[in-house]
């Protein structure tokens, strides 16, 4: 079976050819002797009509009355037509019935709301929205492969189950080898969960950066990426319990050189899926996001703002909107917020850098003036924050201080702080949250959508 794209793309080489496809009815209109038949075969965003006529094919009437999504097996000679909707169709000579669909198949023409279509994930990738998502999803996978490796960065994999809390922030999923109906006790009779797996306490993890700094101070530039865990019990539109996390990490280099790698990687994201998936992202910008293409282009073409944290807060003071959450020097910046800086001040992607040591990792390398940290998150239109990142604090002493200052437990980071022991290098990294980018690409604005099985609190069904 040759596949609907190439022969979208290719159409020249197969045209008055017999060819074969093989796919799911989205719509059909059939009369008495005559009919068209929508076919999508997965391989392409867009349909391919097939042509049935009574006279050509031998099991007409079985076919006239086929469900929405029966599977089909279609022969027929490719045609060229005059129609910038449709501009080839098969004229079918033989069709065969590979799996006839229920006739209360759900995803019929009517529009259904996201909400609902989150009900049925064993079918919403059939959808045109969701058809359109996922593949752009793995577009975008592909290029941020594509982009590191032909920059010479390492793909580090990272390990899933950890011992370490890598952003010190306690929002960690436990796993656990106990026997549940008899565990070790604690003295006072609480479970004693330090025996989690096979005798050690170990966690989902929630960012492979320690372990890339690891490789990065080896192999000077790496660059994870998979899944990440946090067990925040939010329910936003921006948070899943289980997400995908790019995180590069680059030995000699500072928050500038950062920035830099962070805003090329974004172009560069842009462009390929602008050139790869032109159809998915005509797609978006007729039915999810209208703006969205003007955009874009305006993003790969201008430059990213660069503001500190201490700037931005002066902004939004000297604004005469009202927030919910009030604004003072210290404070941690809400979607409102960033939100705000992004769309109303700049309309444009935005750097903010050099935050709060308080709000902010362990890791961050201190800045001179005893307050703020060497931090930049990338706000942009839409979303907000879909970078997190930093210049990382490489010498011992202020790190041992800080760890220790924070609570953290010195013994749990001994291999974190060795690293600043042998030959410890100024380095920097930041991570990419996937679903952020996709919601950013595709103009989707929950991480439900963007996700094929999303894990958000109380939600691990399929
Ligand atoms: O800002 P975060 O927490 O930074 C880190 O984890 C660092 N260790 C990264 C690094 O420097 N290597 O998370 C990074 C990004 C966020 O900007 C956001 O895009 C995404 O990960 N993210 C989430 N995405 C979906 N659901 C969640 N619950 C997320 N939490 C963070
Ligand atoms: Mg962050």
């Amino acid at each position: 079976f040759l596949e609907v794209k190439s022969l979208y793309r290719n159409s020249d080489e197969y045209l008055g050819k017999s060819v074969s496809v093989a796919g799911w009815i989205r719509t059909s209109r059939i009369s008495k002797s005559f009919g068209f038949i929508e076919l999508n075969d997965g391989s392409f965003f867009k349909n391919l009509q097939i042509v049935v006529d009574e006279n050509k094919i031998d099991n007409f009437a079985e076919i006239s009355k086929l469900p929405i999504s029966s599977s089909l097996l279609i022969e027929g000679e490719l045609v060229k037509v005059d129609n910038a909707k449709n501009p080839i169709e098969i004229h079918a000579t033989k069709v065969v019935v590979e799996g006839e669909s229920d006739s209360s198949y759900p995803l019929q023409k009517k529009k259904h709301t996201f909400e609902y279509l989150r009900t049925i994930a064993h079918l919403r990738p059939r959808s045109n929205t969701f058809s359109a998502v996922f593949r752009v999803r793995s577009v975008v996978a592909y290029a941020i492969h594509k982009f590191f490796q032909e920059r010479n960065f390492v793909y580090a994999h990272t390990p899933i189950i950890t011992g370490s809390d890598a952003e010190g922030a306690g929002e960690m999923f436990r796993i656990t080898t106990l026997d549940m109906t008899n565990p070790p006790l604690n003295e006072d009779g609480s479970i004693d969960f330090s025996q989690d797996f096979f005798g050690k306490e170990a966690n989902l993890t929630v960012s492979g950066q320690l372990n890339g700094e690891i490789m990065a101070l080896a192999f000077r530039n790496i660059y994870t990426f998979g899944p990440t865990f946090r067990a925040e019990n939010s329910y936003t539109a921006r948070h899943a319990s289980e997400f995908w996390m790019v995180e590069p990490e680059i030995s000699f280099a500072d928050l500038e050189d950062n920035m830099e790698l962070a805003e090329d990687l974004i172009k560069y994201i842009i462009n390929f899926v602008l050139e790869n998936c032109p159809e998915e992202m005509a797609f978006f910008n007729s039915f999810i996001d209208k703006g969205l293409l003007d955009r874009l282009d305006n993003i790969v073409s201008s430059d990213f703002v660069r503001i500190t944290y201490t700037e931005a807060i002066d902004l939004l003071l000297k604004s005469d909107h009202t927030f919910e959450y009030p604004v003072e020097w210290g404070c941690d910046l809400q979607t409102e917020h960033e939100r705000y800086i992004t769309e109303q001040i700049y309309n444009a992607p935005v750097f903010v850098t050099d935050y709060p040591k308080d709000i902010k990792a362990f890791y961050m390398r201190a800045n001179d003036d005893g307050k703020t940290v060497r931090a930049m998150d990338l706000l942009v239109p839409g979303v907000g924050e879909i970078i997190g990142g930093s210049q990382r604090e490489e010498r011992y002493e202020v790190l041992m201080d800080r760890i220790k200052e924070m609570g953290l437990k010195e013994e749990d980071y001994w291999w974190y702080l060795e690293l600043r022991k042998f030959g410890t290098a100024t380095h920097s990294g930041f991570g990419l949250g996937f679903e952020r980018i996709i919601m950013y690409l595709t103009g989707v604005s929950n991480i439900r959508d963007v996700i094929p099985f999303p894990r958000t609190p109380k939600n691990a069904e399929f």
